[in-house]
């Protein structure tokens, strides 16, 4: 074998990519997979540089293409690709049916994995489904779209994070192309590291339901934990970056940003007051909020930029919210 492993593995990647490109051409692909990629939007340009696909429905479809082109079935199935069926070893089946292709590409741009999404309302089955963990794949190492977004994040000296693919194509089409996902789970150290990488100022635009807020405060210490700037968008009820983009428009989602980006003081301010700025408990907790978070700051220097300008705003004293605060660091240790 010419190949290594991994050098394997990217091979049956880039291979699936292609024939899942090529399926949006034709048939099924085109009146079944095109069709919902239009239907939300999505110009050829996007579907391009995004290199979305379509799995076609039933057992075998990239399998018999991989087998002809010569790929061997362990080789599929350590990518990811194939599934081995129980109780038939050796008998395999396409992991992915019936589903709209978004490849998750590596800083070098190359296709790792695959998120999958089915376009039925289907409730029996997951909304999306994603590549196993491979030896190329490890899933809390990725953002998406990092590869179409790294220039714009390094030009811009600023990094959007939001949950979802579609989010992260949406923003694209509204003109604004520093932005990754999580893929809906937690954010983690390696890939907070990615982004710092690149800048050090993160603004979290996580949907706007009660899972969204959770997420984006957890989110938010955890940047600042890995000593990034941290800012933040709330998004109306039930409405994430793709869906509010296009109600907004190119111009009115680029506004809305602007407008709305508060620094993470702000944020939670408001998020633990909300409309009752003036009830001391709900103050209180905005204050032990706030501290919270300041607390996860790593530079002591930083720490105390923050702390006056929270006790500024909080209307407090600032000796008051330093004693809150060290109780807080010593606590954390
Ligand atoms: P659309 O409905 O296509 O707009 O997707 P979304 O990104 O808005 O989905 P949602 O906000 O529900 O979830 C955010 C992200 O979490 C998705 O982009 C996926 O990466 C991931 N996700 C959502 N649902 C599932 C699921 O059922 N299984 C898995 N593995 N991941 C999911
Ligand atoms: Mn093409
Ligand atoms: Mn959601
Ligand atoms: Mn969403
Ligand atoms: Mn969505």
């Amino acid at each position: 074998q010419a190949y290594n492993e991994k050098e394997s593995l990217y091979i049956a990647l880039n291979f699936a990519k292609t024939f899942f490109h090529e399926n949006l051409q034709s048939g099924e692909g085109k009146s079944i997979g095109l069709s919902y990629l239009k239907e939300r939007g999505f110009d050829m340009a996007t579907i391009e540089k995004f290199e979305l696909g379509y799995s076609l429905d039933g057992w075998d479809h990239l399998l018999n293409k991989a087998r002809t082109s010569g790929f061997e079935e362990t080789n599929l199935l350590k990518a990811g690709l194939i599934l081995e069926r129980e109780n038939k070893p050796g008998n395999y089946y396409d992991r992915f049916r019936g589903r709209v292709m978004f490849p998750i590409h590596n800083l070098s741009g190359k296709p790792i994995a695959f998120g999958a999404r089915i376009m039925t309302q289907d409730k029996k089955q997951p909304k999306y489904i994603n590549s196993p963990e491979t030896a190329i794949y490890h899933k809390s190492d990725v953002l998406y779209g990092i590869y179409q977004a790294k220039q714009a994040i390094r030009q811009k000296e600023n990094c959007y994070l939001v949950e979802g693919y579609t989010d992260v194509i949406s923003m694209h089409l509204a003109g604004v192309e520093n932005v990754v996902a999580s893929s809906g789970t937690s954010l983690t150290e390696n890939q907070i590291k990615l982004i710092k990488r690149f800048t050090d100022q993160v603004t979290v635009l996580y949907d706007g339901d009660d899972a969204g807020i959770n997420a984006s405060l957890r989110g938010i210490d955890m940047l600042l934990e890995g000593g990034l700037n941290v800012k933040a968008v709330v998004f109306p009820p039930n409405e994430d970056p793709d869906s509010f983009s296009r109600k907004a428009g190119k111009e009115g989602f680029q506004k809305f940003l602007e407008a709305e980006e508060k620094d993470f003081i702000h944020f939670k301010i408001d998020l633990f007051t909300k409309g009752a700025a003036d009830d001391p408990i709900k103050k209180a907790e905005a204050i032990r909020q706030v501290v919270l978070s300041i607390s996860k700051v790593p530079d002591p220097i930083i720490r105390s930029v923050y702390a006056k300008e929270s006790a500024r705003l909080l209307g407090m004293e600032e000796d008051i919210l330093l004693t809150e605060l060290n109780r807080q660091l010593l606590k954390n240790q």
